[in-house]
């Protein structure tokens, strides 16, 4: 690997799609079993050699992200912040990180991006061949509602469109790139897109049309864009699914049955209840009465109390109770859900930070 190639996270961002629970909290920092988003990112950084990140923050968020990460220490990485007081794309991201990049190589990494694999061979790849620039594909089945690649057989990329109409390849942009500093002098010539806001894309396209190099490579695992409910659901179904090993540190009575891969924090306890792997128990949860099904994350402080649980994100401190069943579901912190009449049927809901809801 080459001496120095640092990492820019972008965790800056409204994150719209995923409010009301973006209202309160940064969008990289939903848990996906139990572990924000942005650690997945910061553990591939590391895994790839990656020494040194900057972190682009929102004034609203920032700092929410810059208490969850601190300087780095989790990782050995030695991480800074940069702040992006509006959100005005991408390559602005970049554009203001620049006395921060200085000309060195880095690998942008949108923070609300997760992948099944490692990155370092995609790093390898890109210092070996001396690309100007290097983007990971990933084929999709609706192109039409993606940044598109059109690449030469030697996967180099010929040309970019935002999601195209008539679209020429289902090679979807995955939010991972790799740049020299040759891509600065690519975004000072590009002007805002339609939306108003300076476009990776474009900055890339300016790149190819001034004669550059810029090669691609298809990830065979998984991407997830973790920006809408359904996806993050998705994405805590295939993490847990893929990454969650037997862990169980609380107490569990002898009414109850813990079955496969269940972790249950320390200070938690299943009362009476039935918890079936793949699941993730935080610190000091209460289970009892229960059922909580697979493809369950459960933040530290919760209480489900004679409740059924499915396929759902509960972040810290919520409380279920009794509720028939609840599948498909992302509740906010301190939110509350109970039900107080005899109707019986799943729920599916979205709830932001400190809601309540009677059923
Ligand atoms: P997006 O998901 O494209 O944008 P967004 O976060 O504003 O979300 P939404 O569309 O729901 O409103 O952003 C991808 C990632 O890049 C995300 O982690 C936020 C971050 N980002 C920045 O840091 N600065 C920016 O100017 C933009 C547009 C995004």
């Amino acid at each position: 690997m080459g001496v120095r190639m640092k990492g820019l996270v972008l965790s800056g961002g409204r994150g719209t799609r995923l409010r009301p629970l973006t209202h309160t909290a940064a969008k990289q920092l939903v848990p996906v079993g139990n572990r924000p988003i942005l650690f997945h990112v910061l553990d591939n950084l590391k895994d790839a050699g990656i020494e040194q990140v900057g972190i682009v923050i929102s004034p609203e968020t920032g700092n929410a992200v810059r208490e969850a990460v601190g300087l780095g220490q989790l990782w050995g990485m030695k991480v800074e912040y940069i702040l992006q007081n509006d959100p005005l794309g991408l390559a602005h991201a970049v554009k203001i990180a620049q006395p921060y990049l200085e000309s060195d190589s880095f690998v942008m990494y949108l923070g609300d991006n997760l992948i099944g694999s490692g990155i370092g061979k995609y790093r390898e790849k890109f210092e070996l061949l001396g690309a100007d620039a290097s983007i990971l594909l990933k084929e999709v089945d609706n192109p039409s509602s993606f940044g598109i690649a059109e690449i030469d057989h030697d996967q180099r990329v010929i040309r970019l469109v935002e999601k195209p109409k008539q679209p020429k390849s289902n090679l979807a942009l995955v939010g991972i790139y790799f740049f020299t500093g040759q891509i600065h002098k690519a975004i000072n010539i590009i002007s805002p897109s339609w939306r108003g806001e300076l476009e990776i894309t474009d900055a890339i396209q300016a790149l190819l049309d001034a004669g550059g190099k810029v090669l691609s490579d298809r990830i065979d695992a998984w991407w997830l864009d973790t920006g809408k409910k359904d996806d993050l659901l998705t994405a805590n179904t295939v993490v847990l699914d893929e990454w969650v090993k037997r862990r169980i540190d609380g107490e569990v009575d002898a009414q109850s049955q813990v079955t496969g891969r269940v972790q249950l924090g320390y200070g938690s306890r299943v009362v009476n209840s039935t918890v079936r792997g793949p699941a993730v128990i935080g610190e000091n949860v209460l289970v009892e009465n229960s059922f909580v099904g697979p493809f369950t994350s459960i933040g530290n402080g919760c209480r489900i109390v004679s409740s059924v649980l499915e396929h759902c994100v509960l972040l810290e401190s919520a409380r279920i109770e009794h509720v028939d069943r609840l599948e498909d579901s992302l509740i906010g912190k301190n939110s509350v859900v109970l039900r107080n009449h005899e109707i019986h049927q799943a729920y599916r809901l979205m709830i932001g930070d400190d809601s309540e809801v009677l059923l």
